[in-house]
């Protein structure tokens, strides 16, 4: 039997020009749904929109930085302006760090708040009134290091904790208005190539493909996601190790952290958790692309981004 659930259903997926993020689009355009590609970087979303186009699928774009309250005001505002209605909302968009505390730069714990945290938080509370009205989804994209505070990974692990925190929260203030709040604990993935993370310093590299563990595909979580929607289940833990820390770290709290402490030579100075790469390794992996990003060159594309 054809499931038709999503068919014409209205769906916001917020980073969606690439990752994981395009593929739980794909997955919802697939199977009929009005997909609104998001993300800040204009050519980026361009060529992911082609893609969905050469494909049969029509998407509609919408270049907004989430980490900016008035561009998820006005992404929400013009989506219904456009659709009329809003079924789901992904809130997928998010960036990753790696570096000890001491080390990161300032700018690193507000930049992954924003985005992993006040960024969803933003668009969830523009978008509630009219998910309201078609009884829809609000679903957030976290991670394994939103169980408990990770090592090295600590501002990544602690706006995924404040995200999933949240979405509790959410999830019994939208009760009654029977809006379902589902939460994926999202474990290690297959990356684009090229995505990029925060270093410690606060440049941009590139996460060199990780060859030091297993990875889902993205087409594997994309599908839990759907499934979550068409189920409307409250959480699900993806990956085999994404489930073996979810028990140990809610079962065996103090096994979990010996675990931590134990390895934290080797999480120090593989960055196991992110990319396997020393810095200095992963920076040379930069170089080779030609580009890392210094913090002005990110603000300036950003502005190039938003005049276009
Ligand atoms: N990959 C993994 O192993 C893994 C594991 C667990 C959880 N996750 C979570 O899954 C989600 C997607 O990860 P991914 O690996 O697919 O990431 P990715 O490949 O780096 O893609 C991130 C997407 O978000 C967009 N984005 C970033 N900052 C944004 C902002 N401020 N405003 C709007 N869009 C923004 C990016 O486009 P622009 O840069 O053009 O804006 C891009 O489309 C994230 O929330 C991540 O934390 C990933």
């Amino acid at each position: 039997m054809k499931n038709d659930y999503l068919k014409n259903k209205v769906a916001v997926v917020s980073g969606s020009s690439m990752g994981i993020g395009k593929a739980i689009a794909w997955e919802l355009a697939q199977l009929g749904a009005k997909v609104i590609l998001n993300g800040r970087d204009s050519e980026k979303l361009e060529s992911a929109k082609n893609e969905f186009l050469d494909n049969g699928f029509k998407v509609d774009t919408f270049i907004a930085d989430i980490r900016l309250q008035e561009e998820c005001k006005f992404l929400i505002s013009e989506v219904i302006s456009i659709h009329g209605q809003l079924d789901i909302l992904v809130n997928n968009a998010g960036v990753s760090s790696r570096g000890s505390i001491e080390n990161s730069a300032d700018k690193n714990f507000t930049i992954l708040s924003e985005t992993n945290f006040t960024g969803a938080a933003h668009l969830s509370k523009y978008a509630i009134p009219y998910l309201k009205k078609t009884k829809g989804h609000v679903i957030f994209i976290n991670s394994i290091a939103g169980f408990r505070g990770m090592p090295f990974n600590s501002a990544y692990s602690a706006s995924k904790m404040a995200q999933a925190a949240l979405s509790e929260a959410l999830r019994i203030e939208l009760w009654d208005y029977g809006v379902h709040v589902g939460i994926a604990f999202v474990g290690f993935t297959q990356n684009d190539p090229n995505k990029k993370i925060l270093d410690v310093d606060g440049s941009l590299v590139y996460l060199p493909k990780r060859t030091n563990m297993q990875l889902a595909t993205q087409e594997s979580v994309a599908q839990s996601i759907r499934k979550m929607i068409e189920k409307r289940t409250k959480r699900i833990t993806l990956t085999g190790l994404g489930n073996l820390a979810n028990f140990t770290i809610r079962y065996l709290p103090a096994f979990s952290s010996w675990l931590l402490w134990f390895n934290r030579e080797k999480i120090k100075n593989q960055y196991t958790m992110i990319g396997g790469l020393k810095v200095d390794e992963s920076v040379q992996v930069a170089s080779e692309y030609q580009e890392i990003l210094t913090d002005s060159e990110v603000e300036i594309e950003a502005v190039k981004v938003r005049q276009r």
